[in-house]
């Protein structure tokens, strides 16, 4: 082998790994690049579910709220309505009103039957207001009476 030879292959040694190493450094930049796009696209994907988890309970929550402003409070029960009104008059049986205990002052109440009963009171009677003097609805009046009924021994 001449000198020159050796230049020659020498020569193509350096090209050789010159191309392989470009090659690598290509290789490792296109990566890089895809590596990049593609945790763009995940870094977009996340801003928007983000964005969508924001929004989602603002909306949920308004229709949440619009629905329970619309909806009626829950219905008291009998004893809460007469402690809260009824019992006022109707424990002491205050100008001439049904005692609770009473079973006959009840009694003749009754005949006329649990619709008229409910009647007086919605109208009021006596000087018992409309609604026993509270804004309760019929149901928790009816409620009530049957309370104070059964604590009469009806
Ligand atoms: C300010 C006192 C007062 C309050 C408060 C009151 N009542 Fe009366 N209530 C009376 C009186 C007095 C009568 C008797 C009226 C009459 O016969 O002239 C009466 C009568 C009744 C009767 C019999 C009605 C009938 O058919 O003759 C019922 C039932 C009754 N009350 C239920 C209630 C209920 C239920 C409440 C509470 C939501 C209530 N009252 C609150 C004074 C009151």
């Amino acid at each position: 082998m001449t000198d020159q030879d050796q230049q020659v292959i020498k020569s193509i040694a350096i090209v050789t790994i010159a191309i392989a190493l470009l090659g690598v450094i290509a290789f490792f930049i296109a990566q890089n690049v895809s590596e990049t796009s593609s945790m763009k696209q995940q870094k977009s994907a996340r801003a928007e579910k983000a964005m969508q988890e924001r929004i989602e309970p603002v909306g949920k929550v308004s229709v949440g709220a619009a629905v329970d402003a619309g909806a009626p409070k829950a219905a008291r029960s009998g004893q809460e309505v007469v402690a809260a009104s009824c019992g006022g008059c109707h424990v002491a049986g205050v100008a001439g009103a049904p005692k609770i205990g009473s079973k006959g002052d009840w009694e003749t109440r009754m005949e006329a039957g649990m619709d008229a009963m409910l009647a007086a009171v919605v109208n009021g009677k006596g000087i018992m207001p409309p609604r026993g003097g509270g804004d309760f609805s019929d149901e928790e009046l009816s409620a009530a009476i049957e309370d104070m009924l059964a604590n009469s021994g009806m």
